[in-house]
């Protein structure tokens, strides 16, 4: 069926800076902790690391080219904060801002508009030496850092992302251990949440004092169900959502945390880390809520529920299971663009008036070059029903305005290294070969027509 999306509709892809960047030459960038992360033997599949990655530092200019024939009008990318400032504070390095200057200019000059994510997971090690996100001073090093970036964008660039999936950054980083800098301390997770949504909510103030620019956050928000109609399944997974979900939008979009999440969580802390003013910082109005979808999840919180796959994410549940049914990605990511539809709606009722941007969406598939070329038709119907799974939101009312696929080339996928590929844009890490996918050319169709015929 033909479908169009409204007019100025911004098309896009994504990147991070661990992800592809690689270091750049020697000294050019300081340590982060995905580096000391991915230093430490077993953390990373198959001893993977982002010293090279994509070497997107020395060939961004052939990936601006490969985004110039994609066709979309926007790419978001981040900037290393070890890069611009290799201790986490400080002057901006000048050899970081001329690469990200080049790279600005590169989009400007082909029409692409920059998006740039300020921060997408790389905390400076020094910084978590000094306590990391679980300390309050992180939160106000990051709005120095924010300003600072702004400073030398603020003629160049208007849209900004403050902070990329801080559920990940706090709970994979600080409880479950799976991401950098690897702890497994639920209570300093949770402070972590909160320093990563202030450093959201400074650097939103920080930003604009310097410059007008749009800017928003990006969540991870995703359809949390109960695997059965069991009561603590249903239980499990109100505090799941709450976990995932509401514990970020609610202070970002409504000023409080829930107050059944808080009380769940209180024998682990008593939310004392929440100063004066913090909530006013935090839910201070923003442009736009970027959302990052990729899969739904079902929940068991019965004790004979199936085995648990992976480490407790979720403070205060170590028993709890979750499921993944139906067709999946190579990730193990159950395949649901119905997810899709029910957050798009989802946060237009329970979080009116606020634009929304799809800042990732895609998926890993063990893709196979044959003859020069990747033929990804698992990836395309994915992204074919997920954007249809946005369109009906569309029409049901949802106030979306963007979409950006993940991502535009394969890349570091974090604790599993080079071995999940989401790219539009096949990479051969030995050679450094690009190769438009399958996918690419469809995109390119997709952005062109606004839509599908
Ligand atoms: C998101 C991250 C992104 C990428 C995708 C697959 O959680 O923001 O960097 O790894 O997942």
């Amino acid at each position: 069926m033909a479908l169009r999306f409204p007019p100025g509709f911004t098309w896009g892809a994504s990147t991070a800076a661990y992800q592809i960047e690689g270091a750049g030459p020697p000294g050019s960038r300081g340590t982060s902790i995905w580096d000391t992360f991915a230093a430490r033997p077993g953390r990373v599949r198959d001893g993977d690391n982002g010293d090279l990655a994509c070497d997107h530092y020395h060939r961004y200019p052939e990936d601006v080219q490969l985004l110039e024939a994609l066709g979309t009008g926007a790419y978001r990318f981040s900037v290393s904060w070890s890069r611009l400032q290799h201790a986490g504070r400080g002057p901006l390095n000048q050899r970081g801002i001329d690469f990200y200057s080049r790279l600005v200019d590169a989009l400007l000059d082909r029409g692409i508009e920059p998006w740039v994510t300020l921060y997408h997971a790389d905390l400076p090690q020094p910084l978590e030496d000094a306590g990391g996100w679980p300390a309050r001073d992180t939160a106000l090093r990051f709005a120095d850092f924010a300003a600072a970036v702004h400073h030398f964008l603020a003629e160049r660039v208007t849209r900004f992302i403050t902070v990329n999936e801080p559920w990940c950054s706090a709970l994979l980083g600080y409880a479950s251990g799976e991401h950098a800098p690897g702890r497994t301390d639920p209570a300093a997770a949770l402070r972590a949440a909160h320093h990563l949504l202030l450093g959201h909510g400074l650097a939103l103030e920080a930003i604009r004092s310097i410059a007008p620019a749009q800017a928003g956050i990006t969540l991870n928000v995703a359809p949390v169900a109960a695997a059965t109609e069991h009561p603590d399944d249903a239980d499990a997974a109100r505090r799941v959502d709450g976990l995932t979900n509401r514990l970020f939008l609610d202070p970002v979009l409504r000023g409080e945390y829930p107050e059944d999440v808080v009380r769940d969580l209180s024998p682990l802390s008593n939310f004392g880390f929440t100063a004066d003013g913090d909530l006013a910082a935090i839910s201070a109005p923003m442009d736009f809520l970027g959302i990052n979808y990729y899969a739904p999840q079902k929940v068991y919180g019965t004790p004979d529920a199936p085995p648990v796959e992976q480490p407790s994410r979720y403070p205060g549940m170590d028993r709890l299971g979750f499921h993944h049914t139906g067709r999946r990605t190579a990730m193990g990511w159950s395949i649901d663009a119905s997810g899709l539809t029910g957050t798009l709606t989802r946060l237009t009722r329970d979080y009116p008036a606020i634009p929304l941007y799809i800042t990732e969406n895609g998926a890993a598939f063990d893709d196979e070059v044959t003859g020069g070329q990747v033929l990804d038709h698992d990836r395309i119907d994915y992204l074919d029903e997920h954007l249809r799974a946005a369109h009906a939101a569309i029409t049901a009312g949802a106030d979306l305005r963007g979409y950006f696929v993940w991502s535009l080339l394969d890349n570091f996928e974090w604790d599993q290294g080079y071995s999940k590929r989401f790219g539009l844009v096949h990479v051969d890490y030995a050679s450094q070969e690009r190769i438009p996918k399958l996918s690419a050319k469809w995109y390119r169709d997709v952005v062109q027509a606004n839509g599908f015929d």
